[in-house]
């Protein structure tokens, strides 16, 4: 049987936005911002070289109907026909093997020049929406170095709550350790908010 594979409802239209999948040629977009140390110093990956990108983009590329914990959907923000940033719903737990997730996070990356806005806001928001909307999910959560305050207030913004914060859990990418903070929104806040 298996569980049901549901395809998202994209394109997804925001006021100034519009979340769609991410196809190869949103390569040279996405590889300019991922090439840039600032964007990428609190992300898992290093700023990627020719190589690095191609494997990503792959992965964002198949990321179109998650099913199963480890699966993600990634998708690709525009404001006027320009790919301003990427977002990712990947499905983290499950609490019973032959059931849906229940248990999903959350991932952005902005293009700099397109900070400020509240783009990012937007988009994550309308993310929020799609995966409670399509998704049987209990939960979602984003885990952020706190020193990346920009998208701790983006966590906020859209309605999420810091529930902790675990002290060295990760490795710097200086060789060193660093904390996590954990934010958090319950299907019943969301729906409370609606
Ligand atoms: C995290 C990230 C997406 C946040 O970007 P951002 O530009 O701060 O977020 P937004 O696009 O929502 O813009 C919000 C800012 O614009 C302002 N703004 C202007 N117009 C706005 C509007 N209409 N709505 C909301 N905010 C608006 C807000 O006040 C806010 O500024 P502030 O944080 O100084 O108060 C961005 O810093 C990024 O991509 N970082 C690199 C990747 C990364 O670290 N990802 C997260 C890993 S956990």
């Amino acid at each position: 049987m298996g569980i049901e594979r549901i395809t998202p409802p994209v394109p997804l239209r925001t006021e100034r936005l519009v979340l769609r999948p991410v196809v190869p040629d949103d390569t040279t977009a996405i590889g300019a911002y991922c090439a840039d140390p600032e964007v990428t110093r609190y992300l898992p990956f290093p700023a990627l070289d020719a190589d690095g990108l191609a494997k990503r983009m792959e992965r964002l590329v198949a990321a179109t109907a998650p099913v199963e914990v480890g699966d993600f959907l990634g998708l690709a923000v525009e404001h006027e026909g320009v790919l301003v940033g990427d977002l990712m719903l990947r499905f983290s737990a499950a609490h019973d093997e032959d059931q849906p997730p229940s248990i999903a996070e959350l991932g952005w990356v902005f293009a700099p020049e397109y900070g400020g806005r509240g783009f990012a806001t937007e988009a994550a928001g309308a993310l929020v929406d799609l995966a409670f909307t399509t998704y049987p999910l209990h939960r979602l959560m984003a885990q952020l170095d706190p020193r990346n305050t920009a998208s701790a207030r983006l966590c906020e913004r859209i309605g999420m709550t810091q529930e902790g914060h675990t002290r060295e859990d990760y490795p710097d990418r200086d060789g060193g350790w660093s904390d996590t903070a954990v934010f958090g929104l319950l299907r019943r806040e969301w729906e409370g908010r609606r």
